[in-house]
């Protein structure tokens, strides 16, 4: 599936991808926000692709001008998500490098991802859950319409040995209907 946006093409990701993931993955700014290793070569951004961003609905984020992916958004639908959900829900997951922090790409990039699991894959409700302190998130949670559902304290972070306060953001089909 391919997906368009104004600025932005969201298409599976491709093994030719790993330099360019590789780029904006490396950073430490990126990935342990949203709870993932910073990657360590082009052949670990490889491997990535092939076993983690191969999942269903994932989706590179290709910025139309620049013409290759600079970050990544996804659904994981019931089981593959992180949380107790049934298959008409799922959990949004996301990330952008940091040149193109700020310009709204994600939440662009995010409102499409909402129109895609409500509209054609019908889903009920959306969920997205974020470290405590992560404002750029919940901003963006919220210019997509999100409402803060629950806060979950001591969630082993995956990373180390260490536990993070989890706050769940959600969107319902609903919700989302009434705001389009
Ligand atoms: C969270 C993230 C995806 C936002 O993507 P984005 O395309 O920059 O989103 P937006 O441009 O809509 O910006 C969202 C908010 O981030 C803040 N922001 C953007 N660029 C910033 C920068 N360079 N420095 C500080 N804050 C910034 C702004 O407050 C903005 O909200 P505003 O539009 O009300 O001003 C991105 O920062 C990122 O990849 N972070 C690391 C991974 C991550 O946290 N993923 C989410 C896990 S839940």
């Amino acid at each position: 599936m391919i997906l368009e946006t104004t600025r932005l093409i969201l298409r599976p990701w491709e093994d030719s991808d790993a330099e360019a993931l590789y780029k904006y993955a490396s950073s430490p700014e990126v990935g342990p926000a949203a709870g993932w290793a910073v990657h360590t070569s082009v052949e670990n951004s490889l491997e990535i692709i092939q076993n983690v961003l191969s999942a269903p609905e994932t989706y590179a984020v290709i910025l139309k001008e620049v013409g290759h992916p600079v970050g990544s958004i996804g659904l994981m639908i019931g089981k593959a998500s992180n949380s107790d959900i049934p298959d008409t829900e799922a959990e949004i997951g996301y990330w952008i490098g940091v040149p193109y922090w700020g310009r709204g790409l994600i939440t662009e990039s995010a409102r499409e991802m909402l129109r895609r699991g409500f509209e054609d894959l019908q889903l009920d409700k959306i969920w997205c859950n974020i470290y405590d302190g992560n404002v750029r998130s919940y901003r963006v949670e919220e210019k997509c319409g999100f409402k803060f559902h629950h806060t979950t304290e001591k969630v082993p972070f995956p990373l180390d040995d260490t536990f993070r306060t989890v706050h769940t953001f959600c969107i319902s089909k609903e919700e989302w209907l009434a705001k389009r």
